[in-house]
């Protein structure tokens, strides 16, 4: 028999918000003037296509979503769509978007908005992305237009999707565009502009709209190191760069933060541990304890905090429920210590475009058959359903 603390850390508090996320460039199809679909033409990356041909189906997973219990959703919404050329904005795309944004809102699902989620306009990453002398000014200006426009459909608002990862991915190893590999300093740079554009938007959409919610996102890991001193410092830096500089470079600037959280890294990791630990498709550590540690980490910001993507590729849908479980056991854990945590979003709703690993990985609470663009929802999103409907575990 539980006890009645161990149940009660179970309910989740009241207005906590369920569903899980998506990007844009992930689900949509069809957005060429990116620097991803470039480097898909060009075999750098495998080609996005049509993906999940959401842009048009946005209705059909939408309701699924309502049917699986969900209250909320994450979306992106594609820059290079709202301006294909510098300074011109399609208030077509506003239009698809707003359209979009209702539509969530018809069903119940809070939207939660991110402006860029790692692919660029063209015009933009042709003349050196954030590291050209303008870019936080541009893209504070895109945030402040689409704010302008569609700021009263949503509440919440996340101008930058994992700051650290763009810029490890895409100057350090090499593996999105820009594919430059090993260019720490100049990673570093594009880290800087992502904070200055960060505070600008902020300031911009503020400016726009007093009552929407403006947040950051970021891929915390859980650090650890073995007996080694020399582990013990690496940890310690590379614990603040990677987790708090960020946080701390933009402190003032959000209202919330959004956690996205998949690793576990500790230095020194002997043989035997990393052959025992269990393992995702693709090779990612299963390690619960670190959405907990992650969550504490951010307890000192003093803002409200949500998990805004956590997931496992999983084709077989033989791990994700239980994923799932051991996820929110460490949601609720976090809770009752005081973290102020008000949502989770599993990554991700449908299955997707996962970026260099293109379609071969299955992270979805729906399965996609690429085939024929027919959505199937697995076992385990049942399950989660269950959680969500109870606000419960
Ligand atoms: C990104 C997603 C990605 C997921 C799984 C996150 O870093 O925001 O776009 O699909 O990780 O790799």
């Amino acid at each position: 028999m539980e006890d009645k603390e161990t149940q009660s850390i179970r309910t989740f508090p009241e207005g906590f918000l369920w569903g899980a996320g998506s990007s844009a460039f992930q689900v949509e199809g069809g957005i060429e003037n990116t620097d991803w679909f470039e480097a898909g033409r060009a075999g750098l990356v495998p080609p996005q296509g049509l993906a999940c041909d959401h842009y048009r189906r946005y209705e059909e997973d939408f309701d699924i979503a309502k049917s699986l219990s969900h209250n909320a959703s994450r979306i992106s919404i594609e820059w290079a769509r709202i301006e294909p050329e510098e300074g011109k904005f399609n208030e077509n795309e506003i239009a698809h978007y707003r359209d979009v944004l209702r539509a969530l809102r018809a069903r119940g699902l809070e939207p939660v908005v991110t402006l860029w989620h790692f692919s660029l306009p063209l015009w933009f990453s042709s003349r050196g992305g954030f590291l050209h002398k303008n870019a936080p000014e541009v893209f504070a200006r895109y945030c402040e237009f689409v704010v302008s426009r569609l700021g009263g459909e949503a509440e919440f608002w996340n101008p930058i999707n994992e700051p650290e990862i763009f810029a490890n991915n895409g100057y350090v190893r090499g593996i999105w565009p820009p594919f430059f590999k090993h260019r720490i300093f100049t990673a570093l740079s594009v880290g800087r502009a992502l904070a200055r554009a960060h505070i600008l938007a902020y300031k911009k959409m503020r400016a726009q709209n007093a009552q929407i919610k403006i947040g950051v996102n970021k891929d915390n890991i859980f650090y650890e190191a073995n007996w080694n001193p020399l582990n013990k410092l690496g940890k310690v830096f590379i614990n603040w760069m990677w987790n708090y500089w960020f946080l701390d470079a933009t402190k003032g600037s959000y209202d919330f933060i959004g956690l996205n959280h998949y690793f576990h890294v500790k230095l020194g990791m002997s043989k035997r541990e990393w052959a025992d630990a269990p393992r995702n498709d693709m090779g990612w550590e299963l390690h619960p304890d670190s959405l907990y540690q992650t969550l504490v980490g951010l307890k000192p910001y003093g803002v409200p905090v949500y998990v805004t993507e956590n997931g496992i590729p999983d084709k077989t849908d033989t791990k994700r429920a239980q994923f799932i479980r051991d996820a929110l056991s460490q949601v609720a854990r976090a809770i009752k210590v005081g973290v102020d945590i008000r949502g989770y979003f599993y990554w991700s709703l449908t299955d997707n475009y996962e970026l260099a690993q293109g379609f071969t990985q299955r992270f979805g609470l729906i399965e996609i058959n690429y085939e024929t663009l027919e959505r199937t929802v697995r076992p385990s999103a049942r399950m989660y359903a269950e959680i969500c409907k109870n606000n419960a575990l």
